[in-house]
């Protein structure tokens, strides 16, 4: 299948990054790598290194860039980043992009099981080679593991109902596929509340997905690696397309900016200092007119911070 994914804020990021002659960026999110391919267009004498846990995009990004010969591909998860960029920029970088959660590419492809809209089987895993899917996490989980994730990562209201009717039905033989899982969470939610709204799996799809693919647990500890790996004034930009992700994000830079643990009417004898400025007080969200051609973006937010 044709690799298809419209970058979200590409303009806004090509800025954010600040591409200078000579620099190393790194693009953490490769997917369709459409922000890699703009930022190695305005990139003079520089180096990429492009990270993505999924083969596929791997794959893609191999054919995409076959004529630039400063390129670096890494099949990888973006926890990683410290080994990865140790071996392959050790003496730091000058830009990081992360551009979080799964490409069109990814949804549109009917048997990886990220779509609530295509029946295929329980899977949703970015990186193939992992051993956790969404089948263990449907047909294995406690309904306290179940409602706390759907509830957790879902942010659904009616999270411990759908977790009971998960145990229920997978009680005759297991639950095998994303359109099973639909009916299922059709059958829990209230008449009332499905008529309303967005589409009544779409909570717990990004649950299942966001435990399945560890999105969260993973975020924090990576943010502070990529800002340690930046040289000054190297920048890190990530856009994020949900509020969970989005307060670790806000959250972390915070906490490099602002790292004194001493009251505040105290003097500091903490000793720790400021790493980053962080550069969008408000985070940059997509304007209308993207928004028109690509819905995917309405829910964008791009944080930006340069070290120190
Ligand atoms: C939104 S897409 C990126 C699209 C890309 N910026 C473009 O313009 O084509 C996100 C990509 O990041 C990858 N990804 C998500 N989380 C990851 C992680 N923890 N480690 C490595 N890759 C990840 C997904 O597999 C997917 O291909």
């Amino acid at each position: 299948m044709e690799f298809k994914h419209v970058s979200v804020l590409l303009e806004e990021c090509l800025e954010a990054l600040n591409i200078k002659e000579g620099g190393i960026y790194v693009d953490c999110t490769l997917g369709g790598a459409g922000h890699t391919r703009e930022i190695l267009k305005r990139l003079k004498n520089g180096r990429l290194i492009g990270i993505d846990q999924d083969q596929d995009a791997l794959s893609n990004a191999r054919v995409l860039l076959k004529d630039y010969d400063n390129v670096t591909l890494v099949h990888s998860n973006f926890e990683s980043i410290k080994g990865i960029l140790a071996e392959t920029a050790p003496s730091g970088v000058d830009g990081i992009l992360m551009d979080l959660g799964v490409s069109s590419y990814q949804l549109d492809e009917g048997e990886r099981g990220f779509s609530y809209m295509k029946d295929a089987p329980l899977d949703m895993r970015m990186n193939r080679e992992e051993a956790l899917s969404a089948y263990e996490v449907v047909n294995s989980y406690s309904l306290e593991e179940l409602t706390r994730i759907i509830r957790d990562y879902g942010e659904e209201k009616f999270a411990k109902r759908i977790a009971q009717f998960i145990l229920k039905a997978r009680e005759g033989k297991p639950v095998e596929t994303t359109g099973e899982l639909v009916e299922i969470i059709k059958a829990a939610i209230p008449a009332k509340a499905r008529r309303e709204g967005p589409h009544p799996a779409k909570r717990t799809f990004q649950a299942i997905r966001i435990e399945v693919n560890r999105e969260l647990s993973i975020l924090h500890q990576t943010v502070l690696d990529a800002v340690e790996a930046l040289k000054p004034e190297g920048r890190l930009a990530i856009i994020t397309f949900h509020s969970l992700e989005d307060r670790i994000v806000k959250n972390t830079y915070r906490e490099l900016m602002d790292p004194c643990t001493c009251p505040k009417n105290m003097p500091c004898i903490c000793g720790k200092v400021p790493t980053v400025k962080v550069l969008t007080k408000k985070p940059i969200v997509p304007g209308d007119t993207e928004i028109d051609e690509n819905p995917r973006s309405r829910s964008a937010k791009l944080r930006v911070l340069e070290k120190l």
